[in-house]
């Protein structure tokens, strides 16, 4: 009896990690792609009121101001992920705007390797989001 719990200890254990495996095989714009995009995507453009959520452009924006290092911004963007606190907001307009955003399952690890996507990104922006954002900032200015 103690050698089959043993045995299936181990079988689980090895099923845990394959999932795990075939997670962390994605890359952060596929992991990004699958659990993000849907909200944070080009999908209503520039029209905030026909967007459910802020552009990902404009995320990474907010943090880098705050988190100008790769690991700050990775830890506090996984953070987020990981537990929406509205006091740990950097945005939030877009809490009044869009409501906050809901739980997300997925692990410490995929947040991460998304945090990092779009840390060096070159990531996804809505159509008008280049025309809006020299309108504000001046032409030569980096986002
Ligand atoms: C179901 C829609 C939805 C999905 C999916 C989603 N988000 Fe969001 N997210 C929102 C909304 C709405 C906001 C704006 C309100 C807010 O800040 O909570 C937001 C805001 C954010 C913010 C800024 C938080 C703040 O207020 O400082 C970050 C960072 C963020 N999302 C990252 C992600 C990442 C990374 C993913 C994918 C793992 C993701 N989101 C998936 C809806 C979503």
């Amino acid at each position: 009896m103690k050698m089959f719990s043993l045995f299936i200890l181990s079988v689980s254990l090895l099923l845990i990690q394959t999932v795990n495996a075939t997670d962390s095989s994605k890359t952060g714009q596929q992991l990004y792609k699958d659990n993000c995009a849907s909200c944070h995507g080009t999908s209503g453009g520039m029209d905030m009121s026909k967007r459910v959520a802020p552009p990902i452009i404009a995320v990474r924006m907010h943090y880098i101001r705050t988190y100008a290092d790769k690991d700050s911004f990775v830890m506090a963007v996984a953070d987020w992920v990981e537990k929406q606190d509205a006091d740990n907001s950097l945005m939030r307009g877009a809490i009044r705007r869009f409501n906050i955003m809901p739980p997300i399952s997925i692990s410490r690890a995929d947040a991460e390797k998304i945090a990092a996507y779009i840390y060096d990104g070159d990531v996804e922006k809505p159509e008008g989001f280049q025309q809006h954002f020299e309108e504000r900032h001046g032409k030569n200015k980096k986002y």
